[in-house]
């Protein structure tokens, strides 16, 4: 275990945590956008920016990405300074010049002052803000069936050749974490439609409802060991089935009881 201390407090953290865990274990709220707990940091949006120092540094300082840096004894962290709030408002504006349409980005830099961005906007921007966390979250599955394509400001996440991405099975995962939600979908019917490709939903034994694609079943079959007959029904008829088996478990105890 090593000692810390943030924002003068003296916090014990395991010695190579991230940085960015200790802080908010500690309730400390900064603003994220390439972080998720399923992925590796990767360090890409830089908001997670904190300023460490040590007392050996006399006075000395820097600015690291807390979600990349590892903890170590004696680190002394602020995250929340004046010059702190202007890095984070200037990545934003930034962000924001490159995707102004974005939602999720107007918020965030609305709490830092920021009422629009004061670059040029690019209009035709299509808010993806170049994180990879879907690129990476695909890897994490093995698929890899998507990644960045062209150069500089041309860089798009695409399938190979803009074409049905032969590896993709349509579990969504891509579109559910990225954080400015470009990645779309279409759910028709049992019929799901995502990066062109056209996937088969199974539909539940019980109530009908659409579920999953048929080959993210197969994938979690294989991969996770996961029964065949877990996908024959949605997750809310598996709730109720199993609330019935507990209801007549209770009153099997009773009988037994009296
Ligand atoms: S969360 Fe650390 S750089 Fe994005």
């Amino acid at each position: 275990m090593v000692n810390i201390t943030i924002n003068g407090k003296v916090v014990r953290a395991t010695e190579g945590e991230m940085l960015l865990d200790v802080i908010r274990r500690e309730g400390i709220n900064i603003p994220t956008l390439c972080q998720h707990d399923a992925l590796e940091p990767a360090g890409n949006c830089r908001l997670c920016m904190v300023e460490i120092t040590r007392t050996e540094w006399d006075g000395w300082k820097k600015y690291v990405t807390s979600c990349l840096y590892p903890v170590e004894e004696g680190l002394i962290v602020s995250t929340h300074t004046s010059e702190l709030h202007e890095i984070r408002k200037t990545i934003l504006d930034l962000l924001l010049a490159n995707s102004p349409h974005s939602d999720v980005l107007q918020k965030m830099a609305e709490e830092y002052g920021l009422h629009k961005t004061s670059y040029e906007p690019n209009l035709e921007g299509d808010n993806c803000i170049m994180c990879y966390a879907c690129t990476r979250i695909c890897e994490v599955l093995g698929k890899s069936a998507i990644s960045p394509v062209m150069r500089g400001h041309e860089k798009v996440i695409a399938p190979p050749f803009g074409e049905e991405p032969p590896d993709c099975i349509g579990c969504l995962a891509c579109a559910h974490i990225c954080p400015t939600n470009v990645i779309t979908w279409t759910d028709e019917n049992l019929t799901r439609t995502i990066w062109k490709k056209k996937f088969e939903l199974i539909a539940c034994e019980k109530c009908g409802k659409a579920t999953i694609s048929r080959d993210f079943a197969e994938y979690l079959i294989e991969k996770r060991g996961l029964p065949k007959e877990y996908f024959n029904t949605c997750d809310d008829c598996k709730r109720v089935e199993l609330a019935q088996k507990m209801g007549a478990l209770v009153d099997k105890a009773k009988e037994v009881a009296l």
